[in-house]
């Protein structure tokens, strides 16, 4: 039996990959995301496969069913809370996730394909989030959907039959909620075998670490040292994540969609939830239908593609780039830039914002393979030239250098933000 049991393949899986796992000794709390956004994953799965118990994907009745499950359904409110909420924390995790995977050049060679399985995750999560908001069948769920779907119809030659396959119908009704309900039951799970590929992935060369010391040498098991960790960042976050829930539980969402579907009646400014903003902030910036489609299309590619525009890495973490460092926050402050425009109604001086900034998020990916030349041309230069003590000293003055552009950035932020609103 205790020879089975050592040689369970599933257990020394287990035990490799979980338990055992060689973590660096020095993950800050940003190593803490991943799990996170795990625990989220499985909490919307869960509660979602109870919510689907009482769902009634007839549009005709589903406006009310989904109030009835708030008001009539034992504990309803409570799990129709965690999950739309949910859905929520689970991208804010993500997104948490990933800068912290652009600021310590996680992404970077060899991790590249850890990040590009990242990367279709994070585009699934777009599609489940986007098919679910239409499932209350409220004024945004209507009009959300409305508004995305149309704009493949802008495609030429295609585009009509596309929206007749996406919709169903000819217009968006119960039909298309069928398909978009079915849909957003499968996704999840299709997302759940992707994780297991992102962990598979992973482990091949280990987790990198704020300092890009050698993992292989200072390293500790993952139980029990980063598993008590994980445990205390959840207990905090699901603290904050439960005042949301009991106290505020519709803050995230949208007043509209408190009133029934109705076609023939646009509300005054249609916004989808705050997690798509950046991406909707680049389609608002042009004018054209079909440019805007090839922008959000080229927008999310970049994104998974990131690992083939910064190449090498002798050094990755940004605290030792001032320039890459630089770089990162400029990339922060725009995608912010254009969350928040995204999120206002389409003004002349707004609509110019959101231009400034989408070009500047697509110069930003093509010079980043001339910043890796750069930095990478600095160092072989400045290496065998000086010592170590000289060295430490300049990597010094570059850290501060960093430190001040941080702070420049975080000044034009609060400036543009300051002098438009
Ligand atoms: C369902 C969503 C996801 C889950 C559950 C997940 C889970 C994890 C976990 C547990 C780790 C190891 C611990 C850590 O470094 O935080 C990890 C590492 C990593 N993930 Fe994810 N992840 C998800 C989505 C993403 C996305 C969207 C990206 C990027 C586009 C991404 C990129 C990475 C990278 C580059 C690493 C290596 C980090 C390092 O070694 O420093 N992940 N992920």
């Amino acid at each position: 039996m205790l020879r089975w049991w050592k040689r369970s393949l599933l257990l020394v899986f287990f035990k490799n990959t979980g338990v055992f796992y060689k973590s660096p000794a020095n993950f800050s709390y940003w190593w803490n995301f991943g799990f996170i956004a795990l625990y989220f994953l499985l909490s919307q799965i869960v509660t979602g496969i109870v919510l689907a118990m009482f769902y009634n994907a007839n549009a005709d009745i589903v406006f009310n069913v989904v109030f009835n499950l708030s008001t009539e359904v034992y504990y309803g409110w409570w799990l129709r809370n965690i999950h739309a909420n949910g859905a929520s924390f689970f991208f804010l995790a993500v997104y948490l996730h990933m800068a912290r995977g652009v600021y310590y050049g996680s992404f970077i060679y060899p991790r590249h394909m850890v990040w590009v399985s990242g990367s279709f995750i994070w585009v699934l999560m777009i599609a489940t989030a986007f098919l679910g908001y239409i499932l209350p069948w409220g004024q945004m769920s209507f009009w959300g959907a409305m508004v995305i779907t149309s704009l493949l119809g802008a495609l030429p030659g295609v585009g009509a039959d596309i929206l007749f396959l996406l919709w169903g119908s000819y217009s968006i009704d119960n039909t298309t909620l069928h398909r978009f309900y079915s849909l957003h039951y499968t996704l999840p799970f299709i997302i759940f075998i992707l994780t297991m590929v992102h962990f598979g992935l992973l482990h091949e060369f280990g987790s990198n670490n704020a300092l890009g010391l050698n993992n292989s040498v200072d390293y500790i098991p993952f139980v029990p040292y980063y598993g008590l960790k994980d445990g205390l960042s959840i207990i905090f976050i699901l603290f904050i994540f439960f005042c949301f829930v009991i106290i505020a539980p519709d803050k995230l969402g949208h007043s509209d969609n408190f009133i029934l579907a109705n076609p023939l009646v646009t509300p005054v400014h249609i916004v989808p939830e705050w997690y798509f903003l950046p991406l909707y902030g680049i389609l608002r910036s042009v004018t054209n239908k079909l440019l805007g489609i090839f922008l959000i299309a080229c927008a999310i590619v970049f994104i998974i593609i990131l690992p083939f525009f910064y190449k090498t890495a002798l050094i990755r973490s940004a605290m030792f780039k001032p320039f890459y460092n630089f770089f990162v926050w400029l990339f922060f402050v725009i995608c912010l830039l254009l969350g928040w425009v995204g999120s206002l109604p389409v003004l002349r001086e707004y609509f110019l914002v959101g231009l400034m900034c989408t070009i500047v998020y697509f110069i930003w990916f093509v010079l980043l393979p001339l910043l890796n030349s750069f930095e990478f041309g600095i160092y072989l230069v400045y290496k065998p030239l000086t010592n170590d003590i000289f060295r430490f000293g300049l990597l010094n003055v570059l850290i501060e250098l960093g430190s001040i552009f941080k702070l420049f950035w975080l000044y034009n932020v609060y400036y543009v933000f300051f002098s438009f609103s």
